[in-house]
């Protein structure tokens, strides 16, 4: 397999040696995007918040940095990410304030209603149906729960090699704003910005509550 589609796989689904090698590089792409997103997310001292895709973990400490009483849930499907994550956050995790879960976006094991905050980073285009995560998001927060969903600017991201490997979704802004507002969010916005590498959308959207 070429070098681009075997990094192409793994920003996908991070795996084993390569993939932490792989988490190293890619965090230094995508922690500028975090560290937006927790800005915008008007997070709250006593907040739960659940990240799904959390990668290394490195959101899950900015997260939790902000929400210094509440709670971190993170949701993964790759080991390796799960593993990465409870090294860098062994600490809270002992304290119960960071619980890291194996789990699809799309069925999370969570009763409905329990979360104040959502949010992704740099998943969108990995999954190929992102308003089925974006459901599940909406179902797990409480009424007034505010989400944020933040991925790099399509047109930027095309061009960066390893994204031809089979297994991106390049999906359309237009695409996951539609997908965003049918999975129930109300008073929805996208911020952008132009500071970070490939530039960045990210959409935010509150849980109404009568939903
Ligand atoms: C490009 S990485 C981004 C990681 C991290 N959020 C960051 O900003 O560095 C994409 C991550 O999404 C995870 N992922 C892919 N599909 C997923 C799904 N359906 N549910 C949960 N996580 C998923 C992958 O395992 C991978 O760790």
């Amino acid at each position: 397999m070429k070098l681009m589609n075997v990094i192409g796989k793994q920003m996908q689904y991070p795996r084993g040696i390569f993939g932490k090698i792989l988490f190293a590089w890619m965090t230094r792409m995508t922690i500028e995007h975090a560290r937006w997103t927790v800005d915008l997310m008007e997070i709250q001292p006593d907040d739960d918040i659940i990240e799904i895709g959390f990668g290394n973990g490195a959101n899950i400490k900015l997260l939790l940095q902000r929400a210094r009483n509440g709670s971190v849930t993170g949701v993964e499907i790759s080991e390796t990410a799960i593993e990465m994550a409870s090294k860098k956050n062994a600490k809270a995790i002992s304290e119960g304030r960071v619980k890291l879960y194996e789990a699809a976006g799309n069925a999370l094991p969570f009763e409905a209603g329990v979360y104040d905050k959502a949010c992704t980073v740099a998943t969108a285009y990995v999954i190929e149906d992102p308003g089925a995560v974006f459901k599940e998001m909406y179902r797990v927060l409480k009424p007034h729960g505010r989400a944020a969903v933040t991925f790099p600017v399509r047109e930027n991201f095309i061009r960066f090699k390893p994204v031809g490997t089979e297994g991106f979704y390049l999906h359309e802004l237009a695409d996951l704003k539609k997908a965003f507002r049918d999975a129930g969010f109300v008073n929805c916005r996208t911020e952008d910005n132009d500071q970070v590498r490939f530039g960045a959308h990210c959409m935010l959207g509150e849980k109404p509550t009568i939903s």
